[in-house]
């Protein structure tokens, strides 16, 4: 171990030297340039489908590097050339709770950027899910910071193990779309570092991200991009990070001195006035030198990091296909199960749903990916043995054909950012009544998408629709009236309203959107071929107005002031089950929820409480009649200590391997000692209470398996 210490030592200085003597002997417009990205137009033709580059110069030996989006795989052009894995957003891979499963996803998705000559990959996103209507949280993981900041930089150690770079982003507060290039996020110093900084913070000191991107929000009255003391006083000079700073695609605004001192990078994508600005800068004053060489050493070392000797080969799309039909599988949440669930093999179903015959696999945006093929719920049935209501197979795929909108949002652009969705379509009782009469059961999709720069609404969208309110009422009522049953698929972006109409089918599985492979996978759950092992990263409430943020969001689409201008975290840290639990609020279905076909049992729980961690270790037997792997969350909840204080909060979690009927693991987890301090602003510093902090182990954040304690100095 000392040796290799001793040899990434050599190896690093060696790397910040060369990169100071090449960047030493650049002139001032060089160093500009080379900080600045580099204009479309002087793209190699090789693939104008890469997102942005950095200009090159091989006079000292500096290479372009190629970066490309995005959160669920890598995004090229539309190129029948450019195709990649589409694997399942992020909501849905924290779903797995399983961070083995998260470095898995990003090595896959590295492989194939390596192979398309990609040397940083924009992702993972790891803003936190304050409100369930911001546009991007299917790119995000989770509203609690711990399994957000796990996941993230498991993901992060995959996608760098290939030597690809990746893009930690949006640093930071980056939790709405609308107006998200001027909107004044305001968020107290607590709220700010236990909540939305502490993602980027695990991220940071675990995986040694290789880039980290600045979000185009303003952060309590100053420019986020321009803010010295987050970026370079707090992730740079606290945290350690030694990678590159790069904005987000600020173009709208910017000012380029101060994003520059304040530790930024690298502007991407760049455009002409920033290399003058910083030319003149640097002329009059107003730019200190220094901080633009630091910035192009952190170009250069990032070439170093991440620059390709040979170039990549056509990656095997098989590999990422098999990685992202797992992925969606312990990816995806059993919500109900009322003796439906597993489906008896073969057998008749009456697919209703536009989702079922046209899957949306990935969000819209940069996290768009253009894939080689989609699994469809349908087909996936067929192929599994089952027959598919060829009358209403007939008529959704008519629709869907016909209607399609292939429009596409950017159809000028060589690079794809989605579609919008079909709306459902409206099925006559009748037409369900002969369904019911000639199937065994019916399976109905609900699918939802969103986009960046927009925010999702509550009509039509958080709450259902009214042809999607009378198909599942419709569909329950004519199946069941027969004595035959109704699951629920969710293929959606984020969460949805569900207590209006939870129990009526008698089985619900929410998929999230699950990547190319999600029909398959959809089918893999229902049959009993895989057992569902996903838990929610995410509270679902009774009602969008029952959460903490409800009317501190742009909910009702304002177009000035209020959550528009400026949004006020009124809440601090009380976001999603943290506010759910210390009010003792009924929900739908809390965080960590998540039904299986099997039983687990949990024994022999061990706390040892040390001076700079808590170890905990479970054992987890699986006491039902199939294998299956279990998510354990350990949840802890510390004396007050002058500060209030949530109910509990999860501060270590872990997923078991699959374990056959009767057989036990044990699940070890460690608490470093500095999670259980709170932020104090009047002292500005962290503290920890002394006293007894109650641990509890649970599958969900309500139903504590063992409860236990220890006590904390
Ligand atoms: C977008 C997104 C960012 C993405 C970048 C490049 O505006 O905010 O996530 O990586 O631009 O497409």
């Amino acid at each position: 171990m000392k040796k290799d210490l001793i040899l990434c030592i050599i190896v690093f200085c060696a790397a910040c030297i060369t990169a100071g003597a090449q960047t030493d002997r650049m002139s001032l417009e060089e160093k500009a340039k080379c900080v600045v990205g580099w204009k479309r137009e002087f793209f190699p033709d090789t693939n104008k489908g890469v997102c942005a580059r950095t200009v090159p110069f091989p006079e000292y030996g500096i290479p372009t590097i190629a970066l490309a989006d995005g959160t669920s795989g890598l995004r090229l052009s539309r190129r029948e050339s450019d195709r990649s894995t589409a694997f399942p957003a992020n909501i849905a891979l924290a779903s797995s709770w399983d961070t083995a499963l998260s470095r898995e996803v990003g090595a896959a998705a590295g492989y194939e950027a390596r192979g398309y000559n990609i040397n940083v990959l924009l992702a993972p996103g790891v803003n936190i899910m304050r409100n369930p209507l911001c546009g991007r949280n299917f790119e995000y993981f989770s509203e609690d910071p711990v399994i957000t900041g796990k996941m993230g930089a498991a993901y992060v150690a995959g996608v760098q193990s290939n030597g690809v770079a990746t893009s930690v982003k949006h640093f930071s507060c980056n939790n709405q779309e609308t107006n998200r290039s001027h909107v004044n996020t305001m968020v107290s110093e607590r709220a700010l570092r236990e909540i939305y900084l502490r993602g980027f913070e695990i991220c940071v000191k675990e995986s040694s991200p290789w880039t980290v991107m600045t979000s185009y929000n303003d952060l309590n009255g100053v420019p986020m991009q321009e803010n010295w003391r987050v970026i370079s006083g707090i992730l740079r000079n606290e945290w350690g990070f030694d990678g590159l700073c790069m904005t987000d695609w600020s173009i709208s605004k910017h000012n380029t001195a101060a994003q520059l001192h304040a530790g930024n990078d690298l502007y991407m994508p760049g455009c002409d006035d920033q290399v003058e600005d910083i030319i003149k800068g640097v002329n009059d004053g107003t730019i200190d030198i220094e901080d633009l060489n630091r910035a192009c050493r952190n170009v250069v070392k990032l070439g170093q990091r991440c620059y390709f000797t040979t170039p990549g080969q056509a990656p095997d799309l098989n590999l990422g296909a098999a990685v992202s039909r797992k992925a969606a599988c312990e990816s995806a949440v059993l919500l109900e199960n009322r003796g439906m669930l597993p489906l008896p093999a073969g057998g008749s179903a009456a697919v209703f749903g536009v989702r079922s015959y046209d899957l949306v696999a990935t969000g819209n945006g940069s996290a768009y990916v253009t894939c080689a093929h989609i699994s469809q719920i349908n087909e996936a049935l067929k192929e599994a043995g089952t027959a598919v209501d060829a009358k209403l197979e007939d008529l959704y795929k008519k629709y869907v054909s016909f209607a399609r909108a292939d429009f596409d949002y950017n159809e000028k652009s060589d690079i794809s950012i989605g579609k919008p969705l079909l709306p459902e379509l409206e099925i006559s009782r009748k037409l369900v009544e002969a369904a019911a009469e000639s199937n065994d059961y019916a399976l109905i999709t609900l699918g939802r998408t969103s986009n960046e720069g927009e925010d999702r609404v509550l009509e039509g969208d958080y709450y259902l629709n009214d042809t999607e309110k009378n198909l599942i009422k419709d569909v329950c009522e004519l199946f069941h009236a027969k004595g035959k049953k109704v699951v629920v698929v969710l293929n959606i972006c984020g969460i949805i309203e569900m207590q209006s109409w939870k129990d009526m089918p008698d089985a619900i599985l929410n998929a999230w959107l699950p990547g190319q492979e999600g029909g398959a996978a959809i089918c893999d759950l229902l049959s009993g071929r895989k057992n569902p092992c996903g838990k929610l990263a995410v509270s679902i409430p009774v009602d969008y107005f029952d959460l903490p943020s409800a009317y501190d969001f742009p909910y009702d689409q304002p177009k000035q002031g209020r959550n528009r201008d400026f949004t006020e975290y009124k809440e601090g840290i009380y976001v999603g089950y943290r506010y759910f639990c210390t009010k003792d609020l009924k929900l739908s279905y809390p965080f960590g929820y998540g039904l299986s076909y099997t039983t687990f049992d949990y024994s022999g729980l061990r706390v040892k409480a040390g001076s700079s961690k808590v170890s905990v270790s479970v054992t987890v037997t699986n006491s039902g009649s199939v294998a299956g792997k279990e998510a354990v969350g350990v949840y802890v909840s510390a004396p007050a200590g002058g500060l209030d204080k949530p109910a509990w909060e999860l501060k270590a979690f872990a997923k078991t391997g699959e374990l056959q009927p009767g057989e036990s693991e044990t699940v070890r987890m460690e608490i470093p000692a500095s999670w259980l301090a709170s932020y104090d602003e009047a002292a500005a510093t962290w503290k920890r209470a002394r006293g007894k902090y109650k641990l509890r182990i649970g599958p969900d954040v309500t139903s504590p398996a063992i409860v236990s304690g220890f006590n904390g100095k």
